[in-house]
């Protein structure tokens, strides 16, 4: 594995090109529009200058990482020279069957396709390839610079070999790779998104407030974000995408979304990105702050 193709350069595409730029690999950032490239390369270099202030990497290996990283529109041109691609577009079903497709007609015959979905099957995925024994899924958190963890995902077809492959890769970004199988929401999400809708269930029926159901979580249970906050880090059309896939894959009504959520994502409030959802975020204000329709 020396030359790795990332789709996609959002949220979770830049963060995976940086995690593999920093650990020596060649990396290729591939995405439709040449702005959003400028702007994911512009996000790796600003998330590197933390890493450097906080002294946890040196000048120098941030520019060596930067060297490693190149970005392109042309899909095509991206990946003929990949052993390994990860995808992490738009989490739409019809989207990753497409790429997946494309990439199965563009990549070497040895090359390993991944993909980053937080939800989609990843057996469904594999199926729209000629190589379905070589498609798995590789679902890394977010901040990725940050997070420890990366679920890898077999589908029904994954080989022994593909898998062992994508451990160790995940160890030498210095990540801790967990196996699981593909079922919906795999582990991570199946757990997180039944919390966060519980969550909001406890906001729309008067329980408690935005604040409340946050700082009951954070010093209660000692987690980083109450899951409010989390659902808006997420993205809350994300939350509502998988919440989704977990209710139809399982046709089990306690999957079933909260109305809130459904209203709010509708009306465009999708957290962080949209700059309001539970809380409204303004560039460069760390408070937290409670959005209108949630204070008191
Ligand atoms: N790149 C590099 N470094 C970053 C970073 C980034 N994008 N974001 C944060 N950091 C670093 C900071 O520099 C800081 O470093 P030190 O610890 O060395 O000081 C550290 O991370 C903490 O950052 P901050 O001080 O800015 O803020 P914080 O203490 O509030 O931590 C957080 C931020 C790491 C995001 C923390 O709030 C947290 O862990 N939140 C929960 C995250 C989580 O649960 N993620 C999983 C989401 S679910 C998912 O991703 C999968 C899915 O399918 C939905």
């Amino acid at each position: 594995m020396k030359t790795i193709a990332v789709i996609g350069s959002g949220q979770m595409g830049n963060g995976i090109a940086h995690v593999f730029a920093q650990s020596g690999y060649n990396v290729t950032l591939v995405d439709v529009r040449e702005e959003a490239l400028a702007k994911a390369m512009e996000t790796i270099a600003r998330n590197m200058d933390r890493q450097v202030a906080k002294g946890s990497l040196s000048e120098a290996d941030k520019a060596a990482s930067l060297s490693r990283l190149s970005t392109t529109t042309e899909l095509a041109k991206g990946v003929e020279s990949a052993d390994l691609v990860v995808e992490a577009a738009t989490e739409r079903l019809d989207l990753k069957l497409k790429i997946f497709a494309d990439l199965d007609r563009l990549c070497a015959p040895a090359c390993i396709l991944a993909s980053n979905t937080s939800s989609i099957s990843i057996t469904q995925i594999a199926a729209a390839t000629g190589r379905n024994d070589r498609v798995i899924g590789m679902h890394f958190m977010n901040p990725v610079p940050v997070m420890k963890l990366v679920e890898v995902i077999r589908g029904y077809a994954t080989s022994d070999e593909v898998t062992k492959i994508i451990l160790e890769l995940s160890k030498a970004l210095g990540k801790v790779p967990v196996e699981v199988n593909d079922y919906p929401g795999f582990v991570a999400n199946r757990i997180l998104m039944p919390m966060i809708n519980e969550s909001i269930y406890t906001l729309f029926e008067g329980v408690a407030g935005v604040s409340e159901i946050d700082t009951v979580m954070k010093l209660g249970m000692a987690h980083p974000m109450g899951p409010l906050q989390l659902a808006d880090f997420i993205g809350l059309d994300t939350c509502l995408s998988i919440l989704k896939v977990l209710h139809e894959g399982f046709g089990n009504p306690k999957y079933a979304p909260c109305p809130l959520l459904v209203n709010m994502v509708t009306a465009g409030h999708l957290g962080v990105k949209s700059g309001s959802g539970f809380y409204t975020y303004t560039p460069g204000v760390k408070e937290l702050v409670v959005s209108p329709s949630f204070s008191k």
